[in-house]
């Protein structure tokens, strides 16, 4: 339109020039990096269909916790794989369970990588499911005191934030009465806001153990066509308490991101879920794509839509290359 007097390739010519106009700005303090806890002694078991990530054992996070420390990562988002499964998910709440187990170890090996706990049942469920099943379907006021129940002992145990992802209605106001009525009142909640029913949770739950055994999640989370009813989900958990709230999963929601973003002033981190690090893998290890172009671009653009937060089984990666580029070596 205003070509030739306006010729936006001017700004493009040379890196130097790209940089002093570049408008987003992705660094190593937005990610949070993911861990699988398992019981047992040396495993380090890779996860067929996330190359790269592991369950490991507790006495395997010395030299783990060691990299993520020296790559500047801030924060890491624990999930527990229990030795036993009950239609309690006794594991979830157990003063020495395994992701309570793992974060005093470490907050031991480190004291001010931020430790958050994922708040879910669906691990230490028989069946699966993130709730108490009766007659086939998911109780959601009952189960309320067992997340509840879960976030404090994480808490007590030492986590940083809880992050409840298991989407029964009011579990942010249940954890954070239950928090506060236990003179934990400093403990911020990250809240699984908007979480979708996703098929791009599929890696993940072979990592983590936790496919349900009948039925699926779409009776808890969210439908994917819908972006309005994000914005109600969001609100909600505000207004219940949260102090972050999140999208989940990310790359097929940006525009939820977006609309997020522009309506409500409050920390927004999303999940860049297993399903969306898996597509890039598979890719390239067939050499279809340049792997490391798409991570920064796929985590770049997250950023762009708005979050402030990423969740993802990238962070080691995009670390070591962000402090590569800093360094200007290339
Ligand atoms: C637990 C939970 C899930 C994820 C995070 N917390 C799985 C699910 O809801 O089925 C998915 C994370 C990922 O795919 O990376 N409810």
């Amino acid at each position: 339109m205003y070509f030739p007097t306006y010729r936006p390739r001017r700004l493009r010519k040379n890196e130097a020039l790209r940089s002093l106009v570049r408008e987003t700005e992705l660094s190593v303090n937005d990610l949070i990096y993911p861990l699988f806890i398992i019981h047992g002694q040396g495993v380090k078991e890779e996860i067929p269909s996330m190359p790269g990530q592991y369950q490991l054992s507790i006495d395997n996070l010395g030299a783990e916790i060691k990299e993520i420390v020296a790559l500047g990562i801030p924060a890491v988002l624990l999930f527990g794989l229990p030795e036993t499964k009950d239609e309690a998910a006794s594991g979830a709440y157990d003063e020495f369970g395994i992701v309570q187990q793992a974060i005093r170890e470490i907050k031991k090996l480190a004291p001010g990588l931020l430790v958050v706990t994922d708040v879910c049942l669906c691990e230490y469920m028989s069946h699966g499911h993130c709730g108490i099943i009766k007659d086939g379907e998911v109780l959601n006021d009952v189960t309320l005191e067992l997340l509840a129940k879960t976030a404090l002992s994480h808490a007590e145990a030492g986590a940083d934030i809880v992050a409840p992802s298991d989407m029964m209605d009011g579990r942010v106001a249940a954890i954070r009465a239950q928090l506060d009525e236990s003179g934990l009142t400093d403990i911020p909640i990250m809240s699984y806001a908007a979480k979708y029913a996703s098929g791009f949770y599929g890696p993940f739950r072979e990592a983590a153990d936790s496919t349900p055994t009948f039925g699926d999640r779409r009776s808890y989370q969210m439908d994917p066509p819908n972006a309005m009813e994000a914005l109600r989900e969001v609100a909600m958990d505000i207004e219940e308490g949260a102090d972050i709230v999140m999208v989940k999963p990310a790359l097929s929601y940006l525009d939820v991101i977006a609309a997020v973003r522009s309506e409500f002033d409050y920390p927004l981190a999303a999940y860049n879920v297993s399903g969306e690090y898996s597509m890039i893998k598979a890719a390239g290890a067939k050499g279809w794509i340049d792997e490391r172009k798409v991570t920064m671009e796929v985590l770049t653009g997250i950023k762009r839509a708005g979050a402030d937060i990423i969740i993802t089984y990238h962070a080691k990666e995009a670390a070591q290359w962000l402090k590569e580029r800093n360094c200007l070596c290339q």
